[in-house]
């Protein structure tokens, strides 16, 4: 059960919990769809049993441990082409959250993963729907692993894994998070896009290092020099030509 009182001045005001469900954006699409959203309604469960994530992967989350839920948003002030804002503003609420834990160093894995030491420590999935040229509703799910402390996926990692604390009041984690990510939200409705850009940019898991990618079944070895407009990974290669990627072109090596 999740009891929260954000200071906030909309996200996770109205709070829908569900003991159990399969997935939190999927539940989040369908109060959307019944005409039900508010926006910055919250939608959290205390067992998520097919969570999604990118790529079409399933999000391991023991029941109890973690955060799982999907904050549903109405984003029409930002174009559809640049809907790259939106990750950019939610990741980096997440990561402003993460600074209170003196972790060693979070990162921004690009699109929007949540990294400590090449660990993934949370994930985030937004699916987003267009009325005409405007965006209508973005579904943020996000998964912030807490207190569990074994994973199926070796390259995962969570709060107690990483402070050797356990974190029993999630609701209050919960609230704070959302502060963290209404603040960033408002600065990009207030169109702060190019600073959130330098911020994200600042956090970006291996920026301007060399490292080895799987590109179309290769690797190779590149140096991510930013990110493009609309959000491709731009890569920079070995004789000094820059590409441009998106998610299902490339993989990285950790
Ligand atoms: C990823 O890194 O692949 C994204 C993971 C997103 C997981 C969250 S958990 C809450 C919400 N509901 C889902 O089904 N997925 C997201």
């Amino acid at each position: 059960m999740y009891k929260i009182k954000p200071k906030t001045l909309f996200i996770g005001k109205n709070v829908i919990y569900l003991p159990s469900c399969h997935s939190t954006n999927d539940i989040a699409a369908e109060i959307i769809q019944k005409g039900e959203a508010y926006d910055g309604t919250v939608v959290i469960t205390s067992h998520q049993t097919a969570g999604r994530g990118q790529r079409g992967n399933l999000w391991e989350a023991l029941p109890d441990q973690n955060l799982t839920f999907s904050i549903i948003l109405k984003p029409s002030f930002i174009l559809p082409i640049n809907q790259f804002q939106l990750n950019i503003a939610i990741s980096l609420g997440i990561n402003d959250f993460l600074q209170s834990f003196l972790l060693p160093d979070t990162r921004i894995k690009w699109p929007n993963d949540i990294y400590v030491q090449n660990k993934k420590l949370g994930g985030v999935l937004i699916e987003s729907s267009l009325i005409g040229s405007k965006l209508n509703h973005s579904i943020v799910g996000i998964g912030l692993n807490i207190n569990q402390l074994t994973f199926e996926n070796p390259n995962a990692t969570s709060l107690a894994q990483l402070t050797t604390k356990q974190f029993p009041d999630l609701s209050s984690l919960l609230e704070k998070l959302l502060e963290t990510i209404e603040k960033r939200y408002i600065q990009l409705r207030q169109g702060e896009t190019a600073n959130q850009r330098t911020d994200y940019l600042r956090r970006l898991f291996r920026i301007n290092e060399w490292h080895q990618f799987i590109v179309k079944e290769k690797s190779i070895e590149a140096k991510i020099c930013g990110i493009s407009p609309y959000g491709l990974l731009l890569l920079e290669h070995p004789l000094g030509e820059q590409f441009a990627y998106d998610l299902k072109e490339i993989t990285y090596v950790l």
